[in-house]
């Protein structure tokens, strides 16, 4: 429903209708019916405004019921961050940990594989199996442009293991390297920290990055989200600016489990990127 209500704003804002526009965005929050665009407003048609968490701060002792917790707060996807103190100096878990996660939600799943290429290239068809919905849906497995020698090819396999494929790029890494798998994913994913660890501070050399991307979708006429991850909050600095520039996609750890009522996170991150996306939201 959250999603039909966001593309519903997403399609209508750039093709200007207020026939359309409903009284409320994502997350239940108001969208003023005379909707205008402000001056520095997303490039090309916004796409719907996303929440994800990631699991990284969550209670690993308890780590499903943490899922549901997320569920219950409104958030769109969950994020598991696949470590595997190789690609990144940390460690968290494997697809079995993911699998049994399922049972406690019906969410989509995304899993990012922060893993070495040895890792990838054994286990990419299990962690594509676990990271689909309960019942079956193509669940969103990242890949690292840095871990991947044939990432076409992987990229290729999730989709043919029916999984939604997604590329991700550490801060350092140009845009350039995924100019030319752009056409296979759904999703493109900009590390805005170095990946390894939560609570980190958002870099904002990332913003002209997810730009770049953001126009190569819109002028190829790509169906692809742009996602970033890294110390985003609900504020104008990280999460509109990263909405401003393209992103509709939005991972948070630290800025989201912060909250005693994760519900109000969700809606304060969810209004922010809005406002980001030159949509202005109801006070
Ligand atoms: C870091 C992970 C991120 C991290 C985000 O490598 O990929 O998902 O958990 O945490 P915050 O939002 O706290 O930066």
């Amino acid at each position: 429903m959250k999603l039909l209500l966001a593309s519903l704003l997403a399609t209508t804002v750039s093709g200007f209708n207020p026939a359309f526009i409903p009284s409320h965005g994502p997350s239940g929050v108001a969208t003023s019916s005379s909707t205008s665009t402000s001056l520095n407003a997303v490039y090309g048609k916004p796409r719907p405004v996303q929440i994800i968490p990631s699991v990284l701060p969550a209670d690993f002792g308890k780590l499903g019921a943490d899922c549901k917790k997320l569920e219950d707060a409104g958030c769109d996807r969950i994020q598991f961050d696949v470590m595997d103190g190789n690609f990144v100096p940390n460690l968290t878990f494997g697809p079995d940990t993911i699998k049994w996660c399922r049972g406690y939600t019906s969410l989509p799943f995304e899993t990012q594989l922060m893993v070495s290429e040895k890792c990838t290239d054994a286990m990419l068809p299990q962690f594509t199996e676990v990271t689909k919905g309960p019942n079956g849906e193509p669940g969103v497995v990242i890949i690292h442009v840095e871990a991947c020698t044939h990432l076409h090819r992987a990229l290729s396999n999730i989709r043919a293991a029916g999984g939604s494929p997604s590329v991700a790029l550490n801060p350092h890494t140009p845009a350039e390297m995924i100019e030319n798998v752009l056409d296979l994913v759904d999703h493109v994913l900009v590390m805005t920290v170095n990946p390894g660890f939560g609570g980190q501070a958002y870099i904002p050399t990332m913003t002209e990055k997810i730009r770049k991307i953001r126009k190569w979708i819109v002028d190829r006429d790509l169906d692809v989200d742009i996602e970033v991850d890294g110390g985003i909050k609900a504020t104008k600095e990280t999460i509109g600016a990263c909405a401003e520039a393209g992103a509709n996609c939005f991972i948070a750890g630290s800025g989201l489990f912060a909250y005693d009522d994760m519900a109000q996170g969700v809606k304060e991150l969810t209004q922010m990127a809005l406002e980001g996306q030159g949509v202005s939201v109801k006070a």
